[in-house]
Protein backbone atom coordinates (compact mmCIF):
# COMPACT_ATOMS: atom_id res chain seq x y z
CA UNK A 1 0.00 0.00 0.00
CA UNK A 2 2.83 2.21 0.76
CA UNK A 3 4.89 1.29 -1.71
CA UNK A 4 2.36 1.97 -4.06
CA UNK A 5 1.49 5.84 -3.11
CA UNK A 6 5.42 6.66 -2.40
CA UNK A 7 5.69 5.41 -6.09
CA UNK A 8 2.43 6.89 -7.91
CA UNK A 9 3.01 10.35 -5.81
CA UNK A 10 6.81 10.32 -7.14
CA UNK A 11 6.30 9.21 -10.92
CA UNK A 12 3.64 11.48 -11.17
CA UNK A 13 4.63 14.65 -9.70
CA UNK A 14 8.26 14.52 -9.50
CA UNK A 15 11.42 14.24 -11.97
CA UNK A 16 12.81 11.12 -9.48
CA UNK A 17 14.41 8.32 -11.21
CA UNK A 18 13.40 4.12 -10.39
CA UNK A 19 16.22 3.73 -8.47
CA UNK A 20 15.63 7.24 -6.19
CA UNK A 21 11.97 5.88 -5.91
CA UNK A 22 12.77 2.56 -4.93
CA UNK A 23 15.07 4.27 -2.07
CA UNK A 24 12.03 6.73 -0.97
CA UNK A 25 9.87 3.22 -0.84
CA UNK A 26 12.23 1.79 1.28
CA UNK A 27 12.24 4.62 3.88
CA UNK A 28 8.42 4.84 4.00
CA UNK A 29 8.35 1.33 4.59
CA UNK A 30 10.43 1.74 8.02
CA UNK A 31 8.54 5.42 8.75
CA UNK A 32 6.02 3.64 10.93
CA UNK A 33 8.80 2.11 12.94
CA UNK A 34 10.54 5.30 13.11
CA UNK A 35 7.47 6.86 14.65
CA UNK A 36 6.75 4.32 17.09
CA UNK A 37 10.97 4.61 18.03
CA UNK A 38 10.55 8.31 18.74
CA UNK A 39 7.09 9.21 19.41
CA UNK A 40 6.76 11.41 17.01
CA UNK A 41 5.45 12.04 13.74
CA UNK A 42 7.24 11.65 10.67
CA UNK A 43 6.63 12.50 7.09
CA UNK A 44 8.49 12.36 3.43
CA UNK A 45 8.41 15.31 0.96
CA UNK A 46 9.40 15.41 -2.31
CA UNK A 47 10.08 18.07 -4.82
CA UNK A 48 7.58 18.72 -7.44
CA UNK A 49 8.98 18.97 -10.83
CA UNK A 50 8.15 23.14 -10.40
CA UNK A 51 10.80 23.20 -8.05
CA UNK A 52 9.20 25.60 -4.88
CA UNK A 53 7.08 23.52 -4.22
CA UNK A 54 7.18 19.77 -2.56
CA UNK A 55 4.42 17.14 -2.34
CA UNK A 56 4.05 14.95 0.80
CA UNK A 57 4.64 11.17 -0.39
CA UNK A 58 4.43 9.41 3.07
CA UNK A 59 3.66 9.74 6.70
CA UNK A 60 3.86 7.58 10.48
CA UNK A 61 2.00 8.38 13.56
CA UNK A 62 3.18 6.88 16.95
CA UNK A 63 0.86 4.08 17.47
CA UNK A 64 -1.64 4.87 20.26
CA UNK A 65 -1.36 8.81 18.99
CA UNK A 66 -3.92 10.69 17.47
CA UNK A 67 -3.05 11.48 13.76
CA UNK A 68 -1.76 15.29 14.05
CA UNK A 69 -3.70 17.03 11.65
CA UNK A 70 -7.48 15.97 10.89
CA UNK A 71 -7.05 14.30 6.97
CA UNK A 72 -4.13 12.63 5.87
CA UNK A 73 -1.38 14.58 4.27
CA UNK A 74 -0.22 12.45 2.19
CA UNK A 75 -0.28 14.28 -1.26
CA UNK A 76 -0.71 17.55 0.11
CA UNK A 77 0.90 20.27 -1.28
CA UNK A 78 3.96 21.92 0.59
CA UNK A 79 4.80 25.66 0.06
CA UNK A 80 8.45 27.01 0.84
CA UNK A 81 7.10 30.05 2.42
CA UNK A 82 5.04 27.62 4.77
CA UNK A 83 7.65 24.89 5.70
CA UNK A 84 10.89 27.21 5.43
CA UNK A 85 12.71 23.40 6.78
CA UNK A 86 11.60 21.50 3.99
CA UNK A 87 13.21 23.49 0.99
CA UNK A 88 16.33 24.91 3.54
CA UNK A 89 17.06 21.05 3.57
CA UNK A 90 16.56 20.39 0.14
CA UNK A 91 18.73 23.05 -1.13
CA UNK A 92 22.10 22.88 1.14
CA UNK A 93 21.74 19.04 1.68
CA UNK A 94 21.73 19.50 5.54
CA UNK A 95 19.64 19.03 8.66
CA UNK A 96 17.38 22.03 9.76
CA UNK A 97 15.52 21.67 12.94
CA UNK A 98 12.63 24.80 13.78
CA UNK A 99 11.68 25.13 16.92
CA UNK A 100 7.69 26.13 17.15
CA UNK A 101 7.31 26.00 13.67
CA UNK A 102 3.86 26.72 12.56
CA UNK A 103 3.17 24.30 9.81
CA UNK A 104 0.73 24.88 6.99
CA UNK A 105 -1.74 23.10 8.74
CA UNK A 106 -1.78 25.78 11.64
CA UNK A 107 -0.35 23.66 14.42
CA UNK A 108 2.68 24.31 16.12
CA UNK A 109 5.63 21.65 16.08
CA UNK A 110 8.95 21.06 16.65
CA UNK A 111 9.93 19.95 13.42
CA UNK A 112 13.16 18.59 12.33
CA UNK A 113 14.33 17.57 8.57
CA UNK A 114 17.33 15.92 7.16
CA UNK A 115 18.18 15.10 3.51
CA UNK A 116 17.87 11.80 1.92
CA UNK A 117 20.22 10.98 -0.58
CA UNK A 118 21.28 8.71 -3.24
CA UNK A 119 23.93 7.41 -3.99
CA UNK A 120 24.86 10.26 -5.93
CA UNK A 121 24.85 12.78 -3.24
CA UNK A 122 21.62 14.28 -4.38
CA UNK A 123 19.24 15.42 -1.81
CA UNK A 124 15.67 12.99 -3.70
CA UNK A 125 13.75 13.52 -0.97
CA UNK A 126 13.53 15.12 2.91
CA UNK A 127 12.34 13.09 5.98
CA UNK A 128 10.53 15.39 8.36
CA UNK A 129 10.26 14.64 12.30
CA UNK A 130 7.33 16.67 14.00
CA UNK A 131 6.31 17.14 17.64
CA UNK A 132 3.50 18.36 18.62
CA UNK A 133 3.59 21.67 20.99
CA UNK A 134 0.20 22.55 21.30
CA UNK A 135 -2.80 21.12 19.91
CA UNK A 136 -4.11 23.58 18.12
CA UNK A 137 -3.22 26.68 16.70
CA UNK A 138 -6.59 27.69 15.42
CA UNK A 139 -7.67 27.79 19.05
CA UNK A 140 -5.34 30.14 20.44
CA UNK A 141 -4.43 33.37 18.23
CA UNK A 142 -7.38 32.98 15.92
CA UNK A 143 -9.80 33.70 19.04
CA UNK A 144 -7.95 37.45 19.06
CA UNK A 145 -8.96 37.59 15.23
CA UNK A 146 -12.65 36.69 16.37
CA UNK A 147 -12.59 39.58 18.93
CA UNK A 148 -11.43 41.95 16.23
CA UNK A 149 -14.98 41.36 14.35
CA UNK A 150 -16.49 43.25 17.40
CA UNK A 151 -14.39 45.93 17.89
CA UNK A 152 -11.40 46.34 14.77
CA UNK A 153 -8.37 47.08 15.42
CA UNK A 154 -8.33 48.48 19.05
CA UNK A 155 -9.23 45.24 20.01
CA UNK A 156 -6.28 44.03 18.34
CA UNK A 157 -3.73 46.58 19.60
CA UNK A 158 -4.63 45.36 23.22
CA UNK A 159 -3.57 42.30 22.47
CA UNK A 160 -0.27 43.08 21.57
CA UNK A 161 -1.09 41.20 17.65
CA UNK A 162 -1.10 45.27 16.10
CA UNK A 163 2.05 45.99 17.13
CA UNK A 164 3.26 43.11 15.86
CA UNK A 165 1.01 43.69 12.87
CA UNK A 166 1.97 46.74 12.22
CA UNK A 167 5.66 46.19 11.87
CA UNK A 168 4.72 43.66 8.94
CA UNK A 169 6.12 44.70 6.02
CA UNK A 170 3.30 41.92 4.71
CA UNK A 171 -0.49 43.02 4.26
CA UNK A 172 -2.50 41.39 6.61
CA UNK A 173 -6.55 40.65 5.83
CA UNK A 174 -9.03 38.95 7.40
CA UNK A 175 -12.49 38.60 6.15
CA UNK A 176 -15.90 37.09 7.75
CA UNK A 177 -17.86 34.31 6.61
CA UNK A 178 -19.43 36.68 4.21
CA UNK A 179 -16.20 37.98 3.17
CA UNK A 180 -16.80 41.08 5.22
CA UNK A 181 -13.35 42.81 6.08
CA UNK A 182 -13.02 42.34 9.95
CA UNK A 183 -9.48 43.26 10.05
CA UNK A 184 -6.43 44.67 7.59
CA UNK A 185 -3.48 45.66 9.37
CA UNK A 186 -1.99 49.40 7.96
CA UNK A 187 -0.31 47.93 5.23
CA UNK A 188 -3.09 45.95 4.17
CA UNK A 189 -5.47 48.57 4.77
CA UNK A 190 -3.39 50.65 2.17
CA UNK A 191 -3.68 47.77 -0.51
CA UNK A 192 -6.99 47.98 -0.41
CA UNK A 193 -7.58 51.38 0.00
CA UNK A 194 -5.24 51.96 -3.30
CA UNK A 195 -6.46 48.95 -5.08
CA UNK A 196 -10.39 50.19 -4.27
CA UNK A 197 -9.98 53.80 -4.36
CA UNK A 198 -12.44 53.33 -1.27
CA UNK A 199 -11.29 55.13 2.08
CA UNK A 200 -13.84 53.17 4.23
CA UNK A 201 -13.40 49.58 4.09
CA UNK A 202 -13.87 47.97 7.26
CA UNK A 203 -17.35 45.90 7.16
CA UNK A 204 -17.49 46.19 3.33
CA UNK A 205 -17.52 42.85 1.29
CA UNK A 206 -13.73 42.75 0.10
CA UNK A 207 -14.67 40.70 -3.23
CA UNK A 208 -16.65 43.64 -4.12
CA UNK A 209 -13.98 45.99 -3.52
CA UNK A 210 -11.09 43.95 -5.05
CA UNK A 211 -12.97 41.48 -7.50
CA UNK A 212 -9.30 40.32 -8.80
CA UNK A 213 -9.42 37.92 -5.09
CA UNK A 214 -12.77 36.19 -6.19
CA UNK A 215 -10.38 33.10 -7.71
CA UNK A 216 -8.61 32.96 -4.17
CA UNK A 217 -11.57 32.68 -2.12
CA UNK A 218 -13.22 30.25 -4.96
CA UNK A 219 -10.35 27.84 -4.19
CA UNK A 220 -11.18 24.96 -2.19
CA UNK A 221 -8.42 24.26 -0.45
CA UNK A 222 -7.99 25.46 3.17
CA UNK A 223 -4.35 26.80 2.57
CA UNK A 224 -3.19 28.41 -0.73
CA UNK A 225 -0.95 30.46 -2.36
CA UNK A 226 -1.72 32.51 -5.62
CA UNK A 227 0.53 34.85 -7.51
CA UNK A 228 -1.21 37.13 -9.46
CA UNK A 229 -0.53 41.18 -11.10
CA UNK A 230 -2.69 43.60 -10.23
CA UNK A 231 -2.21 46.97 -11.86
CA UNK A 232 1.75 46.87 -12.12
CA UNK A 233 1.70 45.18 -8.87
CA UNK A 234 3.04 41.53 -8.31
CA UNK A 235 1.41 39.83 -5.29
CA UNK A 236 1.93 36.80 -3.67
CA UNK A 237 -1.40 35.67 -2.04
CA UNK A 238 -1.36 33.40 1.13
CA UNK A 239 -5.10 32.34 1.93
CA UNK A 240 -5.73 29.99 4.88
CA UNK A 241 -9.36 29.29 6.07
CA UNK A 242 -9.97 29.42 9.52
CA UNK A 243 -12.75 28.41 11.97
CA UNK A 244 -13.57 30.25 15.13
CA UNK A 245 -15.16 29.15 18.06
CA UNK A 246 -18.42 29.34 16.69
CA UNK A 247 -17.42 27.36 13.75
CA UNK A 248 -18.11 30.18 11.39
CA UNK A 249 -15.47 30.83 8.60
CA UNK A 250 -12.90 33.33 8.08
CA UNK A 251 -10.30 33.36 5.37
CA UNK A 252 -6.93 35.19 6.26
CA UNK A 253 -5.07 36.57 3.77
CA UNK A 254 -0.77 37.21 4.17
CA UNK A 255 -0.32 39.19 1.05
CA UNK A 256 3.58 39.90 -0.03
CA UNK A 257 4.30 42.46 -2.54
CA UNK A 258 6.58 40.99 -4.87
CA UNK A 259 6.81 43.60 -7.87
CA UNK A 260 10.41 44.45 -6.84
CA UNK A 261 11.64 41.24 -7.02
CA UNK A 262 9.89 40.53 -10.18
CA UNK A 263 11.47 43.52 -11.16
CA UNK A 264 14.82 42.55 -10.58
CA UNK A 265 14.49 39.17 -12.39
CA UNK A 266 13.08 40.56 -15.39
CA UNK A 267 16.89 42.38 -15.23
CA UNK A 268 17.93 39.13 -14.51
CA UNK A 269 16.45 37.83 -18.01
CA UNK A 270 17.43 40.53 -19.82
CA UNK A 271 20.69 39.75 -18.56
CA UNK A 272 20.21 36.23 -19.83
CA UNK A 273 19.10 37.69 -23.58
CA UNK A 274 22.82 39.00 -23.57
CA UNK A 275 24.24 36.08 -22.64
CA UNK A 276 22.52 34.32 -25.09
CA UNK A 277 23.56 37.02 -27.94
CA UNK A 278 27.54 36.06 -26.44
CA UNK A 279 26.83 32.35 -27.04
CA UNK A 280 25.55 33.04 -30.46
CA UNK A 281 28.48 35.46 -31.73
CA UNK A 282 31.15 32.59 -30.34
CA UNK A 283 29.45 30.14 -31.88
CA UNK A 284 29.26 32.48 -35.32
CA UNK A 285 33.09 33.36 -34.57
CA UNK A 286 34.19 29.62 -34.36
CA UNK A 287 32.16 29.10 -37.59
CA UNK A 288 33.97 32.06 -39.01
CA UNK A 289 37.36 30.50 -38.28
CA UNK A 290 36.06 27.17 -39.66
CA UNK A 291 35.09 28.48 -43.03
CA UNK A 292 38.74 30.39 -43.56
CA UNK A 293 40.28 27.41 -42.96
CA UNK A 294 38.24 25.50 -45.77
CA UNK A 295 38.52 28.33 -47.88
CA UNK A 296 41.97 27.95 -47.83
CA UNK A 297 41.98 24.25 -48.22
CA UNK A 298 40.22 24.66 -51.63
CA UNK A 299 42.67 26.67 -52.74
CA UNK A 300 44.71 23.55 -52.55
CA UNK A 301 47.21 21.92 -49.85
CA UNK A 302 48.94 18.81 -49.92
CA UNK A 303 47.80 15.57 -48.69
CA UNK A 304 49.40 15.73 -45.67
CA UNK A 305 48.61 18.97 -44.73
CA UNK A 306 45.26 18.28 -45.81
CA UNK A 307 44.69 16.00 -42.85
CA UNK A 308 46.10 18.63 -40.28
CA UNK A 309 43.71 21.13 -41.35
CA UNK A 310 41.04 18.18 -41.28
CA UNK A 311 42.12 17.87 -37.72
CA UNK A 312 41.91 21.87 -36.86
CA UNK A 313 38.14 22.02 -38.40
CA UNK A 314 37.22 19.16 -36.61
CA UNK A 315 38.66 20.56 -33.38
CA UNK A 316 36.89 23.44 -33.99
CA UNK A 317 33.44 21.82 -34.24
CA UNK A 318 33.80 19.96 -31.76
CA UNK A 319 33.44 23.49 -29.70
CA UNK A 320 31.31 24.92 -31.65
CA UNK A 321 29.18 21.91 -30.87
CA UNK A 322 28.59 23.10 -27.34
CA UNK A 323 27.22 26.05 -27.82
CA UNK A 324 24.84 24.87 -30.77
CA UNK A 325 23.68 22.76 -27.70
CA UNK A 326 23.49 25.19 -25.30
CA UNK A 327 21.70 27.43 -28.04
CA UNK A 328 18.80 24.47 -28.99
CA UNK A 329 18.15 24.63 -25.26
CA UNK A 330 14.16 26.24 -24.39
CA UNK A 331 16.49 28.21 -22.15
CA UNK A 332 19.82 29.39 -23.06
CA UNK A 333 20.35 31.66 -20.30
CA UNK A 334 22.34 28.79 -18.38
CA UNK A 335 25.07 27.23 -19.56
CA UNK A 336 24.63 23.55 -18.81
CA UNK A 337 25.34 21.31 -21.33
CA UNK A 338 24.00 17.61 -21.88
CA UNK A 339 26.97 15.32 -22.87
CA UNK A 340 25.39 12.72 -24.26
CA UNK A 341 23.57 15.08 -26.55
CA UNK A 342 27.28 16.70 -26.62
CA UNK A 343 29.09 13.80 -27.86
CA UNK A 344 25.95 12.17 -30.69
CA UNK A 345 26.24 15.70 -32.17
CA UNK A 346 30.39 15.70 -32.47
CA UNK A 347 30.10 11.93 -33.96
CA UNK A 348 27.42 13.10 -35.96
CA UNK A 349 29.92 15.86 -37.70
CA UNK A 350 32.66 13.91 -37.67
CA UNK A 351 32.01 10.82 -39.48
CA UNK A 352 29.29 11.82 -41.84
CA UNK A 353 31.62 14.60 -42.68
CA UNK A 354 35.03 13.93 -42.79
CA UNK A 355 35.92 10.24 -43.83
CA UNK A 356 34.68 7.62 -46.18
CA UNK A 357 35.77 4.57 -44.40
CA UNK A 358 32.36 2.44 -43.01
CA UNK A 359 32.45 2.97 -39.17
CA UNK A 360 29.69 2.15 -36.84
CA UNK A 361 29.73 4.37 -33.87
CA UNK A 362 27.97 3.31 -30.77
CA UNK A 363 27.02 5.47 -28.21
CA UNK A 364 26.11 4.15 -24.72
CA UNK A 365 25.07 6.06 -22.06
CA UNK A 366 23.49 3.71 -20.13
CA UNK A 367 21.28 5.54 -19.20
CA UNK A 368 22.72 8.17 -17.43
CA UNK A 369 22.21 12.38 -18.39
CA UNK A 370 25.32 13.95 -17.45
CA UNK A 371 25.37 17.53 -17.52
CA UNK A 372 28.33 19.72 -16.91
CA UNK A 373 28.94 23.50 -17.18
CA UNK A 374 29.75 24.82 -20.49
CA UNK A 375 33.68 25.29 -19.23
CA UNK A 376 34.08 21.43 -19.07
CA UNK A 377 31.83 20.28 -21.55
CA UNK A 378 34.37 22.10 -23.57
CA UNK A 379 36.89 19.80 -22.67
CA UNK A 380 35.27 16.79 -22.66
CA UNK A 381 34.19 17.49 -26.69
CA UNK A 382 37.51 17.95 -27.61
CA UNK A 383 38.72 14.85 -25.85
CA UNK A 384 35.99 12.90 -27.19
CA UNK A 385 37.25 14.38 -30.42
CA UNK A 386 40.79 13.24 -30.15
CA UNK A 387 40.07 9.70 -29.57
CA UNK A 388 37.70 9.35 -32.00
CA UNK A 389 39.98 11.07 -34.56
CA UNK A 390 42.46 8.51 -33.22
CA UNK A 391 40.46 5.64 -33.97
CA UNK A 392 39.21 6.73 -37.31
CA UNK A 393 42.96 7.87 -38.05
CA UNK A 394 45.16 4.95 -37.22
CA UNK A 395 42.69 2.17 -36.04
CA UNK A 396 41.29 1.00 -39.31
CA UNK A 397 44.02 0.92 -41.22
CA UNK A 398 43.28 -0.89 -44.47
CA UNK A 399 40.23 -1.77 -43.65
CA UNK A 400 36.52 -0.66 -44.64
CA UNK A 401 35.03 -0.98 -41.80
CA UNK A 402 35.29 -0.84 -38.20
CA UNK A 403 33.60 -0.20 -35.01
CA UNK A 404 33.86 2.69 -32.20
CA UNK A 405 32.18 2.26 -29.14
CA UNK A 406 31.70 5.46 -26.56
CA UNK A 407 30.55 3.98 -23.26
CA UNK A 408 29.86 6.57 -20.37
CA UNK A 409 29.30 4.83 -16.89
CA UNK A 410 28.98 5.87 -13.50
CA UNK A 411 31.01 4.41 -10.15
CA UNK A 412 30.80 5.39 -7.10
CA UNK A 413 31.15 8.96 -7.73
CA UNK A 414 33.10 9.35 -10.63
CA UNK A 415 32.25 9.24 -14.62
CA UNK A 416 33.79 7.04 -16.86
CA UNK A 417 34.55 7.38 -20.40
CA UNK A 418 35.51 4.66 -22.70
CA UNK A 419 35.87 4.94 -26.07
CA UNK A 420 37.10 1.67 -27.81
CA UNK A 421 37.32 0.34 -31.13
CA UNK A 422 38.02 -2.83 -32.99
CA UNK A 423 41.01 -1.46 -34.70
CA UNK A 424 44.69 -2.93 -35.02
CA UNK A 425 45.54 -1.69 -31.54
CA UNK A 426 48.17 0.50 -30.66
CA UNK A 427 51.69 -0.44 -31.88
CA UNK A 428 54.77 1.81 -30.50
CA UNK A 429 52.58 4.68 -30.47
CA UNK A 430 54.41 8.12 -30.90
CA UNK A 431 52.67 10.42 -28.49
CA UNK A 432 52.04 13.64 -30.12
CA UNK A 433 49.65 16.97 -29.73
CA UNK A 434 46.33 14.90 -29.98
CA UNK A 435 47.76 13.05 -26.35
CA UNK A 436 48.82 16.24 -25.28
CA UNK A 437 45.83 17.86 -25.65
CA UNK A 438 43.67 14.69 -23.89
CA UNK A 439 46.18 14.72 -20.87
CA UNK A 440 46.25 18.64 -20.51
CA UNK A 441 42.24 18.96 -20.65
CA UNK A 442 41.55 15.46 -18.16
CA UNK A 443 44.24 16.71 -16.05
CA UNK A 444 43.57 20.72 -15.45
CA UNK A 445 39.96 20.69 -16.38
CA UNK A 446 38.38 17.88 -15.12
CA UNK A 447 40.34 16.89 -12.43
CA UNK A 448 40.83 12.92 -13.72
CA UNK A 449 43.36 10.19 -15.07
CA UNK A 450 43.31 9.48 -18.51
CA UNK A 451 44.76 5.72 -19.47
CA UNK A 452 44.57 2.95 -22.15
CA UNK A 453 43.36 -0.49 -20.78
CA UNK A 454 45.15 -3.60 -22.33
CA UNK A 455 42.85 -5.58 -25.14
CA UNK A 456 43.55 -8.26 -27.09
CA UNK A 457 41.89 -6.19 -29.78
CA UNK A 458 42.13 -2.89 -31.00
CA UNK A 459 42.34 0.19 -28.40
CA UNK A 460 40.62 0.69 -25.37
CA UNK A 461 40.78 4.71 -23.58
CA UNK A 462 39.48 5.29 -20.36
CA UNK A 463 39.08 8.71 -18.86
CA UNK A 464 37.77 9.24 -15.43
CA UNK A 465 36.78 12.59 -13.57
CA UNK A 466 34.95 13.16 -10.87
CA UNK A 467 30.97 14.14 -10.13
CA UNK A 468 30.51 17.46 -8.44
CA UNK A 469 29.08 20.54 -8.89
CA UNK A 470 30.01 21.00 -12.35
CA UNK A 471 29.41 17.51 -13.35
CA UNK A 472 25.62 16.32 -12.46
CA UNK A 473 24.32 12.90 -13.25
CA UNK A 474 20.66 12.64 -13.13
CA UNK A 475 19.15 8.71 -13.84
CA UNK A 476 17.19 9.24 -17.27
N1 LIG B 1 42.75 4.03 -31.59
C1 LIG B 1 44.03 3.85 -31.93
N2 LIG B 1 44.41 2.76 -32.66
C2 LIG B 1 45.68 2.59 -33.02
N3 LIG B 1 46.68 3.43 -32.69
C3 LIG B 1 46.39 4.54 -31.98
C4 LIG B 1 45.06 4.80 -31.57
N4 LIG B 1 45.07 5.95 -30.87
C5 LIG B 1 46.34 6.40 -30.85
N5 LIG B 1 47.13 5.55 -31.52
C6 LIG B 1 48.59 5.68 -31.65
O1 LIG B 1 49.05 6.63 -30.72
C7 LIG B 1 49.77 7.66 -31.37
C8 LIG B 1 49.60 8.97 -30.62
O2 LIG B 1 48.32 9.53 -30.83
P1 LIG B 1 48.17 11.09 -30.86
O3 LIG B 1 46.73 11.39 -30.88
O4 LIG B 1 48.97 11.65 -29.74
O5 LIG B 1 48.86 11.54 -32.18
P2 LIG B 1 48.35 11.51 -33.66
O6 LIG B 1 46.94 11.06 -33.68
O7 LIG B 1 49.32 10.72 -34.45
O8 LIG B 1 48.45 13.01 -34.08
P3 LIG B 1 47.61 14.23 -33.58
O9 LIG B 1 48.53 15.06 -32.79
O10 LIG B 1 47.12 14.91 -34.77
O11 LIG B 1 46.49 13.71 -32.74
C9 LIG B 1 49.28 7.66 -32.78
O12 LIG B 1 50.23 8.16 -33.67
C10 LIG B 1 48.98 6.20 -33.01
O13 LIG B 1 50.14 5.51 -33.40
MG1 LIG C 1 45.46 12.03 -32.48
Amino acid sequence: MVKATVEQLCKQHTELTDKDIKILQELAFSLQTYADLSGDYMFIDCKLKPHNQAIVVAEAFPIGCKPLYDNSVIGKIVFESFEPGVFYSYRNGKKSIIRHAVTQEGIVVDQTVVPIKNTCHQVIGVLIQEKEISSSFSDQPLQKFSVITETAEDQLTNSGLGVVSDLLMEMLILTDASNRLVYANPSGLKLISELSNHDDVLNRNLLEMLPFLLPVYEQKEDVFVFEMTIERKSLIVKKIKMRDKNKSQETLLIVQDITELRTKEKELMMKSVVIKEIHHRVKNNLQTVASLLRLQMRNGVTAESRAAFEETLNRIYSISSVYEIILAKEHADDDDVNIINLTRKICSTMVLNEYNLKVDLIIEPNGNKIITTSKKAVSIALIINELIQNSLKHAFRGREQGIIDVEFTVVNDFVELHVSDNGVGMKDPQTSLGTEIIHNLVINDLNGEFLYVPRDIGTHALIIFPIGAEVEIFGE
